[in-house]
């Protein structure tokens, strides 16, 4: 990118966030709980943050080594060193972790849950096809209410959903293009997309809804490696704090037309900020001696974390302690690093 687009884009998001500074927007905090009922059933929406073994054995990083060191102690579709945000959502409302899609036709009980839609790797676009984005993955569950595996009446009296987008999008946005003049509308794209979701699965008659904020994104370690993992990226950060803001302004004014508070935010953003600045411990030090390093990293530049070479070699290195890092890999926290939003989501959500 050209540092002058880049200057300017930064001066216009600076004006942005200025402009926006007093409006009043309705954020998670404002609710008691993360939704004013007890749901029996959960269903999930999203991408790899959310998923928890759809994406297939052949194309997810998430079926290898190490993934799942630390739960359940093998690689088991999850892109972490163990549980993921729907799982720690999911203890939050009180129920088990909803089953994946992929394995629905075990039906019977384990059904009772609710379902795990999500797909690694996907977005609200059609720009990451062929995985399925959340339309389709939304027409997976209007398809399964149809085939009454879900009744009706229970997705309208007990049944909560929760939609996650941590900007696959966006990163598929920027290795296309990469404009960052063009940014700003491919945001409103996105959120735009993002709103119709919600309202279609309103349309099916669901009363509780919950959609994430982006992360900051300028933190994620892919960006930080070129700090040696010292400082967020601010320009990222912005972009990802315009997606919020505009999807705060969406939501309040869809809850505003409802009437009621259907929709809630989970504010990942404000989530991860807290457990990166928490010095809360009585030493003085944060939990994570460094947030911001991934404890599984390449080799070198030409490798991620689960690459192996011809000969089966592995050309990746696991930190000692992956429960003493927040970052798994480029992108992904690890189980502590989830269980430590979590923490930071109950104390604004309770
Ligand atoms: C989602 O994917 C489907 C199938 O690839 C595609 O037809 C559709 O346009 C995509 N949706 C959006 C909103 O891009
Ligand atoms: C690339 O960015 C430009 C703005 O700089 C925009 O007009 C164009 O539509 C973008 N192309 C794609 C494929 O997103
Ligand atoms: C922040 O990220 C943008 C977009 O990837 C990049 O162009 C820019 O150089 C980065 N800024 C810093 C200070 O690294
Ligand atoms: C909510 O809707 C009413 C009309 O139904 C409108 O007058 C009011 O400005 C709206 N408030 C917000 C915050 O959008
Ligand atoms: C902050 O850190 C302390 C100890 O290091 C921990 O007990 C607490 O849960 C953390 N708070 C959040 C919000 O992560």
């Amino acid at each position: 990118m050209e540092p002058r687009k880049l200057l300017s884009s930064l001066f216009y998001f600076s004006l942005l966030s200025l402009l926006s500074g007093n409006q009043q927007v309705v954020g998670s905090a404002h609710h008691r709980h993360l939704f004013d009922f007890r749901p029996s059933k959960l269903f999930v929406f999203g991408d790899s943050y959310a998923d928890t073994g759809n994406l297939g054995r052949s194309v997810g990083r998430s079926w290898k080594e190490p993934y799942g060191i630390t739960f359940p102690g093998k690689p088991a579709g999850r892109f972490s060193s163990g549980r993921v945000l729907t799982d720690y959502l999911a203890k939050f409302v009180g129920i088990k972790t909803p089953l994946t899609y992929k394995l629905r036709r075990v039906g019977g009980e384990y059904l009772s849950n609710g379902m795990n839609f999500a797909y690694g790797g996907t977005g609200v676009l059609e720009i990451t096809s062929p995985l399925p984005n959340m339309t389709t993955q939304i027409g997976f569950f209007q398809q399964l209410i149809k085939e009454e595996v879900y009744n009706s009446l229970e997705i309208q009296q007990s049944s909560a959903a929760i939609l996650v987008l941590s900007g696959n999008d966006y990163s598929s946005y920027l290795s296309r293009n990469g404009s960052v003049q063009g940014f700003p509308s491919f945001i409103t794209q996105v959120v735009n997309q993002l709103i119709l979701n919600l309202k279609r699965i309103q349309g099916l008659g669901l009363k509780k809804i919950a959609v994430t904020t982006l992360q900051p994104s300028g933190c994620l370690p892919q960006i930080t490696v070129a700090s040696s993992f010292q400082k967020c990226n601010g320009t990222l950060n912005s972009l990802a704090n315009y997606h919020n803001l505009l999807l705060k302004q969406s939501v309040a004014k869809l809850n505003n037309e409802t009437k009621e508070t259907t929709i809630v935010i989970i504010d990942l953003y404000s989530a991860f900020m807290t457990v990166f600045t928490n010095k809360s411990d009585h030493l003085g030090s944060t939990m994570f001696e460094n947030p911001l390093k991934p404890c599984c990293v390449g080799i070198s530049s030409g490798y991620v974390c689960g690459n192996v070479d011809e000969s089966g070699t592995k050309k990746y290195t696991v930190c000692e302690k992956p429960e003493a890092a927040f970052f798994w890999d480029t992108v992904h926290p690890t189980q502590a690093g989830w269980r430590s939003v979590y923490s930071a989501l109950q104390a604004n959500l309770q």
